[in-house]
């Protein structure tokens, strides 16, 4: 049945929506971005620049080689637990300097693997490396490149100048448009 099947005709990409785009110079609202793509500095109010961009767009590359949101949740908290889940423990630095005391227990990220939520997570979240659907160069690449996007420190977080000179996108070049 080929009901469902669409073929993409034009893969010219079109931006749009600059409603919150802002210069350096500009007053940084302490949040910004959709939900499932804001990244731990925005959610840990921990300041922001450029650079939670990369978290987003690390967080929606991972959504196309799914088919699914990666972190599908509407709760702050939750969110931290399911990056923890698939990225590793939060970095003691940044739960140190968060304002955000209610996140944080005994310089941990205060959460219980146990009760309902805790068990959401587990189920719908797992390490990073475990989503990949095969261990070809091209996945490897593509995880390699995604999971330095989904760095929780901003000072090592690949930049996007940087991530577009990445492996993965190797064998796009010499290519014509
Ligand atoms: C589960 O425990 C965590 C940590 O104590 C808490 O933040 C969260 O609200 C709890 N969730 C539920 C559904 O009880």
């Amino acid at each position: 049945q080929k009901r469902d099947e669409r073929t993409l005709k034009n893969t010219d990409v079109k931006v749009v929506d600059f409603g919150n785009a802002i210069y350096d110079h500009e007053h940084h609202t302490s949040v910004v971005s959709t939900r499932h793509y804001r990244a731990p500095e925005v959610i840990l109010e921990l300041g922001w620049n450029q650079a939670c961009d990369v978290w987003s767009l690390g967080c929606i590359l991972i959504e196309y080689y799914l088919g699914l949101t990666l972190f599908q949740t509407h709760d702050s908290k939750e969110h931290l637990a399911m990056m923890e889940r698939v990225l590793g423990p939060i970095p003691s630095s940044l739960l140190q300097k968060t304002k955000k005391r209610r996140y944080v227990r005994h310089g941990r990220l205060d959460w219980d693997e146990h009760n309902s939520s805790g068990r959401y997570v587990r189920k719908h979240c797992k390490p990073l490396k475990q989503y990949m659907s095969s261990k070809s160069t091209e996945h490897e690449q593509l995880f390699d490149l995604m999971h330095k996007m989904l760095e929780y420190d901003v000072s090592k977080r690949i930049t996007l100048e940087a991530a577009l000179r990445h492996p993965f996108f190797d064998p796009l070049k010499g290519k014509k448009k």
